[in-house]
């Protein structure tokens, strides 16, 4: 070894299911047509091998993940043979649970006006990043049923809320602003929580509370507030306002799927699920889309910028920025797949920003 040259990174692939197993291939081929030092390790965890031999995630898996990576690079989880789930549950759930990775962070950014179902919004419009709470509030999935089939019925689900989990992901956000520029090279300046406060109030007080404590650390940094409902209808009719959002897990699914509709669809959105300073995880928003899997119709740019992400995380950001320049240059020649106006299959609109990655 070239005792001179930086070690590779160590990057686990998972595929996992349906579409999945037709994007991450591409995003492979275009992270390796960036030249990085990276050493790329394959794992079949999914509902396949769920299926075969009952194993969802193997023992010591996440700790081996912990040990041996960098980062994981995951496609989608999902099957339609596999009713209760339970294989995406313990292998996506228990990445994000159990290796504590607390912020989901999803930029929206549009690459084209024409992706953009709104009319009379540039790209310049929509360039703002969500930062999800990824460990607690329902999806804990606390809680439980009582009486069930009768008419008695009684289900409770909790919204699990600490002090330490909400103070982290609201810190990790006003951090976020302070070190991220927007994609035209201007500063993030504002940090907008969204909750419920209203009607949920006592997880809505805590994070209010600790919200305005760590807001009063950063007085450069505008802080604003606004109730989840009426951020639905403004990320609608005035995107271009928001700039940082930080929210619950809950309420951060759901809005990113709302943003990814204003950038081009499921098929346009990337995300990392972070811990600073741990093995992090990377994702296309979507899901494995039964539908359309094994078609070659899937859009693999969501899994590619994803990539993209990664590389920036591991600090190959020369390697990042070739990634997002060619991807925006596919949206633009429309040399992408239908779901966005294109007429490529997966491989071969992946293989289109390969090329160019690979020129570049
Ligand atoms: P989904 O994201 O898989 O697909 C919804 C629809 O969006 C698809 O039918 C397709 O029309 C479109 N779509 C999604 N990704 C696309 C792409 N790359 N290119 C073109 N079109 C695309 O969500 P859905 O249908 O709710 O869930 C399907 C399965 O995936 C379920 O088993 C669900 O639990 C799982 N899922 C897994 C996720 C993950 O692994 N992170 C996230 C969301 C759902
Ligand atoms: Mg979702």
């Amino acid at each position: 070894m070239d005792p001179q040259k930086p070690p590779k990174k160590r990057i686990a692939v998972i595929p996992g299911d349906g579409i999945g197993q037709e994007v991450i291939p591409q995003a492979l081929k275009v992270i390796q047509a960036t030249g990085a030092e990276v050493e790329l390790s394959e794992f079949d965890w999914s509902a396949d091998r769920y299926l075969r031999d009952q194993v969802t995630v193997p023992s010591d898996g996440f700790a081996m993940l912990g040990r041996n990576f960098d980062a994981i690079l995951v496609g989608a989880f999902g099957d339609p043979r596999v009713k209760t789930n339970i294989h995406a549950k313990e292998i996506l759930l228990g990445m994000r649970f159990k290796m504590d990775l607390y912020a989901n962070v999803r930029p929206v950014r549009l690459l084209d006006a024409e992706l953009c179902p709104l009319k009379d919004i540039e790209p310049e419009d929509i360039d703002f990043v969500v930062l999800r709470e990824n460990t607690e509030g329902v999806y804990t999935d606390a809680g439980g049923v009582f009486k069930q089939g009768t008419p008695d019925e009684i289900a409770t689900q909790e919204d699990i809320n600490t002090r330490k989990g909400v103070e982290r992901i609201i810190r990790y956000a006003f951090k976020y602003c302070e070190e991220h520029t927007k994609v035209d090279g201007s500063r993030r300046n504002t940090v907008l929580m969204c909750d419920k406060s209203n009607a949920m109030t006592h997880a809505g007080g805590l994070w209010q509370r600790v919200f305005k404590e760590v807001s009063g650390e950063y007085p450069q940094i505008a802080a604003q507030h606004m109730y989840v409902d009426a951020l639905c209808m403004h990320m609608v009719r005035a995107p271009r306002q928001f700039d940082v959002i930080v929210t619950n897990n809950m309420f951060g699914d759901i809005i990113t799927d709302l943003a990814a509709g204003l950038q081009g669809g499921l098929g346009m959105a990337a995300s990392g699920n972070i811990h600073p300073g741990k093995t992090s995880m990377f994702e296309p928003v979507h899901g494995s889309a039964p539908p359309i899997a094994g078609k070659n119709a899937a859009n693999p740019l969501g899994a590619i910028l994803t990539a993209g992400m990664m590389l920036a995380h591991l600090g190959l950001a020369k390697e990042a920025e070739k990634i997002d320049t060619a991807v925006l240059e596919s949206v633009r020649q429309k040399r992408t797949t239908q779901d966005i106006g294109g007429s490529l299959g997966t491989r071969e609109a992946g293989e289109w920003v390969a090329n160019l990655v690979n020129h570049s």
